[in-house]
């Protein structure tokens, strides 16, 4: 019901009241009242993420905005991206629209490291100068350091200038920080203790930050957050074209990463107790258009053919120049980038599992909207990466969400009957199907007979669970009055087509590379990232995601990413290991390949 005396609009169930605004769109004034509703597609109108419920007199919703709500448009649903809400409406975000706290994980594969960082602290008792005897000021401190080339550590002029008052502030005893063993960051009066290091894997969905003691590499803390650029869209794609489209695109995204690294940073610093001045290094590591995005450079080749980035080795620039609040000095470290979809966390993946030292054919997987893979074989290592779409974040999927409270991540079905039993992340009400919900379920259908291995349901079941739903057959996993949306949680004949793209863009992916190496199938398969964690390999292995593997070589290893970040945070033999690995890897253009569609055709199968 409209009031049209009221200027605002309600949103529910928080019963928030914000201005109506007759020239933004239901998404962007959400936004603006910190209210996140789920945009995939960055409010183009393609996703349907954004559904809500508009209680006002609103023009109907035309032809595209119906193809994509489908049989939610009679429902009374509309996209919030696509419709301007009147002063005095009332405006539902169901539960499943809504977006969570995604699931963040912070860990990943442990590994024994020899210490070898960038950044070393020198405590150093600096002798009087002596008459007679001229060893200036400098030449004094870093004697003292006991470094072999000391004398050719690079001071700056600010550093000398301030060098007599800190001797005198310090009594003599000063905190040398130098990285490489040849550029002084900082000199303090006293002893300041452990320098302290970042490391951030900046993930297109999430961002985790690991604070860490250089000196002794004991994790001081975790942070992780959700990157703050998916209001403009979940997926790379979306943000270029933010880049790209709008004014000042470039320059919003890099402070939007920044902005909540520096808050990530703050966060780890409470934890830990310590303060940011004395974080003297960071490593980040992301997947390229995060690296370009992070960076201000233009990502839009990395969207177009030839998919091109802008620089592809290791980088060392300035915190400040990054907007970073560290220490003064502080240096950031981003490792090489492979091609325009193999990025730093592809490596930084590469390195953790120490892809350079496995002696049996392996097939490394990264998975989300994109998919890495890199197979290693006899020494050497083939990458690509391929369009795996959505679904396995589950977008594009009419139950779909992200992994976060309410989305069920495991079913198991009951053979005689279809009953099934659910996993949820929360322990909650089910609302929707994340990614690895999704395969499970499709698995558990395939095993009994339900969807056919050329994918659709079997008109063979009798069963009041597989029925005609108003997209044809579907099969109702959670009625309405069970789940915390208030609506039927089913997955449908197009969700099964969605989820065979999905799964046949990364087993073509993988056909090709084995191909390249002369395999059959790789004895082993390593899957990195939150997906491959959550995802059970059996349930992986039915639907024909690795054809032909044996689930017992299936090994989940968590955020592998995170833990290469931190292995080139605290050892730079490891950061030069990554930068072998990434000249290394020799990238299989898939667009580009003769048998990319037939391979893909081959997959499609359950
Ligand atoms: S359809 Fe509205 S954000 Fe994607």
């Amino acid at each position: 019901m409209t009031d049209a005396n009221d200027s605002f609009v309600v949103f529910e169930p928080h019963g928030r009241r914000v201005p109506a605004d007759p020239e933004i769109s239901v998404l962007e004034l959400a936004r603006g009242a910190g209210l996140d509703i789920e945009s995939v597609c960055g409010g183009e109108g393609r996703c349907g993420q954004c559904r809500v419920r508009v209680q006002a007199d609103l023009p109907p919703p035309g032809v595209d905005e119906r193809a994509v709500l489908g049989p939610a448009v009679a429902e009374g649903f509309r996209l919030a991206c696509r419709v301007i809400a009147p002063a005095g409406s009332r405006i539902w975000i169901p539960p499943e629209s809504a977006r969570g706290r995604p699931v963040i994980l912070t860990t990943g594969v442990e590994s024994d490291l020899e210490m070898d960082p960038a950044v070393r602290a020198f405590e150093i008792e600096v002798p009087p100068a002596e008459l007679g005897r001229v060893v200036a000021d400098r030449e004094r401190v870093l004697d003292q350091t006991g470094l072999a080339e000391a004398r050719e550590v690079r001071f700056g002029l600010a550093q000398i200038k301030s060098l007599e008052s800190r001797l005198t502030e310090g009594q003599g005893r000063l905190t040398a920080v130098i990285r490489y063993g040849r550029d002084l960051l900082d000199l303090r009066p006293g002893w300041i203790g452990h320098p302290l290091g970042l490391a951030v894997d900046l993930g297109t969905t999430t961002v985790v930050a690991t604070l860490v003691d250089l000196a002794t590499g004991q994790t001081l803390a975790v942070q992780a957050d959700a990157n703050p650029q998916i209001a403009h869209g979940e997926d790379v794609i979306s943000r270029i074209s933010f880049a790209e489209k709008e004014a000042d695109g470039r320059a919003v995204l890099a402070r939007e990463a920044t902005s909540c690294l520096n808050q990530l940073i703050r966060n780890a610093c409470r934890e830990a107790g310590v303060e940011p001045g004395l974080i003297f290094e960071a490593v980040v590591v992301g997947n390229t258009a995060m690296h370009h995005l992070l960076l201000g450079l233009n990502a839009t080749p990395l969207a177009r053919t030839p998919y091109v980035p802008a620089v592809s080795e290791a980088l060392d620039v300035t915190a400040t120049e990054l907007g970073l609040n560290l220490a003064p000095g502080a240096m950031v470290h981003l490792l090489p980038v492979k091609a325009g979809f193999v990025g730093a966390d592809s490596v930084a993946v590469a390195l953790a599992v120490g892809a350079d030292s496995i002696d049996e054919p392996t097939l490394i997987v990264d998975l989300g909207t994109n998919g890495e893979l890199i197979l290693v074989h006899e020494g050497r290592l083939w990458c690509c990466s391929t369009a795996a779409g959505p679904a396995f974040e589950g977008g594009h999927v009419s139950g779909g969400m992200r992994a976060a409270r309410g989305a069920v991540d495991r079913v198991r079905l009951d053979e005689r009957d279809l009953t099934p039993e659910l996993s949820v992340i929360g322990r909650t009400a089910p609302v929707g199907l994340c990614g690895s919900g999704l395969v499970s379920l499709a698995a558990e259908l395939i095993r009994v007979g339900a969807v056919k291995p050329a994918g659709g349901f079997s008109d063979k079941l009798n069963n009041p669970r597989l029925r005609r739903g108003g997209r044809g057959g579907e099969f109702l996993l959670v009625t309405a009055a069970e789940s915390g949306s208030g609506r039927d949680l089913v997955l449908t004949a197009k969700d099964i087509s969605e989820l065979q793209l999905a799964k046949a863009a990364v087993a073509a992916g993988a056909r090709i590379l084995l191909d390249q190496a002369g395999l059959d199938v790789p004895s082993r398969v390593i899957l990195a990232g939150a997906f491959g964690n959550y995802l059970d390999p059996a349930d992986a292995c039915v639907i024909g995601l690795f054809p032909g593997v044996d689930p017992e070589t299936v090994q989940g290893v968590g955020n592998a990413a995170a833990v290469g970040a931190v292995m080139a945070l605290l050892s730079v033999r490891q950061r030069r290991r990554a930068r072998d690995l990434a000249r290394k890897m020799r990238y299989i253009e898939l667009a580009a390949h003769p048998e990319f569609a037939d391979r893909f055709t081959d997959a499609l199968r359950f």
